[in-house]
């Protein structure tokens, strides 16, 4: 990275268009050099007057621009930034992107690049969730682009759901993660955690699975990586962003996640969110079952490794800290002491699912460790994940460097 970090800014053709104009202004105030970029449909949003005023810089629109073309050229343009950043990246241009498609000058920019590429979609709802979108971020997450967003909220078109462009501040602190690594109090700690279901199969089509959304380890691992964490989340299938600067790893079965997340100790810190499912079939059919004339149908269920407790009781690679999640209906407390104990972590979140919790973005929430009880002090999933984040400074502070 230069002294002073540089981005290249590419503003795709949506609505959205108008936040990345705060975004410019946020990279400027934070010291870092922004050069901009607009698409053709990205003109009818903004106009290259107003991103070069707050740029500061020239804005480049054309490709065929040649004294640009003598002068920078766009292999250089593309490369003499530490990050490219695409916002808005509209579902054209990521379908663009995951097809090596060239025919301007930001998809031109995009290919010739050796830079990483950060993208923060923006679209309505169907477009994000169509599923040539969703293999055109499948495609883009393997070849090792990056994501910030998109969030849920209300569109400009009028409906609700995932889409929204990340808030500038949000993109701001993913820009900031990517360039170097925040210099957050947990920088140089590494954090893996678990989140959302587990999918458990019974044939091709059908499987069992549970109403985890992830959210809270979601929430946790975001945090985490704002205060500086390198995180790595190993998360069971669910319908979220990757927060910004958090390594996702994708799993479906509990047996997959055990795997996963021996993969990657050692870790300084484990933290098992997910609701993982305690029992898979033991016979998982190769075809379709068809119905039958029977009114009963036995399944044999074996037990799943307990992943939480082969972490905590790891001979060689026991992190340092491993914190364990209950969900209870009833005696929560009494339950969450017993599974510190049983499960040898060194504590327990144990959350009261009594009343809708599940799916929500709302917690009531217990810390329970040797040292005893201790309420988490709000209610939201990112109250929860505030408090983990500073428990976890304090007791890493108190155990000491890593050796
Ligand atoms: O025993 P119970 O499922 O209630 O324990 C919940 C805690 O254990 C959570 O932290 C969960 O992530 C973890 N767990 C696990 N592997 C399992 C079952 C639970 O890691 N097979």
């Amino acid at each position: 990275m230069t002294a002073q970090p540089r981005v290249l800014l590419i503003i795709g053709g949506g609505i959205a268009a108008y936040k990345s104009l705060e975004l410019i202004r946020l990279l400027k105030k934070s010291g870092i050099a922004v050069r901009v970029v607009l698409t053709e449909a990205a003109q009818a949003f903004v106009t290259p007057l107003t991103a070069a005023a707050l740029s500061g810089d020239k804005v480049y629109t054309d490709l065929f621009d040649l004294t640009d073309e003598t002068e920078m050229g766009h292999i250089i343009l593309s490369r003499q930034a530490d990050l490219v950043v695409v916002a808005p990246a509209t579902a054209n241009m990521m379908s663009k992107l995951a097809n090596g498609l060239a025919d301007d000058l930001a998809s031109t920019l995009l290919l010739a690049t050796d830079k990483r590429v950060l993208l923060a979609p923006a679209m309505n709802v169907r477009m994000w969730h169509h599923p040539a979108t969703q293999r055109n971020l499948a495609t883009l997450r393997a070849d090792g682009a990056l994501f910030t967003g998109p969030d849920e909220g209300d569109m400009a078109c009028g409906e609700y759901g995932l889409g929204r462009m990340s808030e500038p501040e949000a993109i701001l602190a993913a820009i900031r993660l990517h360039l170097g690594g925040s210099e957050g109090p947990l920088k140089g700690r590494k954090i893996v955690l678990t989140a959302g279901p587990t999918f458990e199969p019974l044939d091709p089509v059908r499987g069992l699975t549970n109403r985890s959304s992830g959210k809270q380890g979601y929430a946790i691992a975001e945090r985490l990586a704002r205060d500086g964490a390198d995180v790595t989340l190993i998360s069971g299938p669910v319908a979220l962003a990757t927060p910004p600067g958090v390594t996702r790893i994708e799993v479906e079965t509990a047996q997959d996640m055990y795997t996963a997340v021996h993969a990657h100790l050692p870790c300084d810190v484990f933290i098992g969110v997910a609701a993982v499912a305690d029992w898979r079939a033991r016979d998982i059919a190769s075809e379709k079952q068809k119905k039958t004339s029977d009114n009963e149908l036995s399944v044999v269920f074996v037990k799943n490794p307990d992943i939480l407790e082969s972490v905590s009781k790891h001979l060689e690679q026991r992190p340092r800290l491993v914190i364990g999640f209950a969900a209870e209906t009833q005696k929560l407390e009494d339950y969450a002491k017993a599974k510190l104990a049983s499960k040898g972590c060194d504590a327990i979140v144990a959350n009261d699912v009594s009343e809708g919790v599940f799916g929500t973005g709302s917690n009531a929430a217990t810390l329970v460790d040797l040292d005893g009880f201790t309420p988490i002090p709000g209610t939201t999933k990112a109250d929860v994940a505030d408090f983990l984040s500073a428990y976890i400074l304090r007791r890493l502070d108190t155990l000491g460097q890593p050796v």
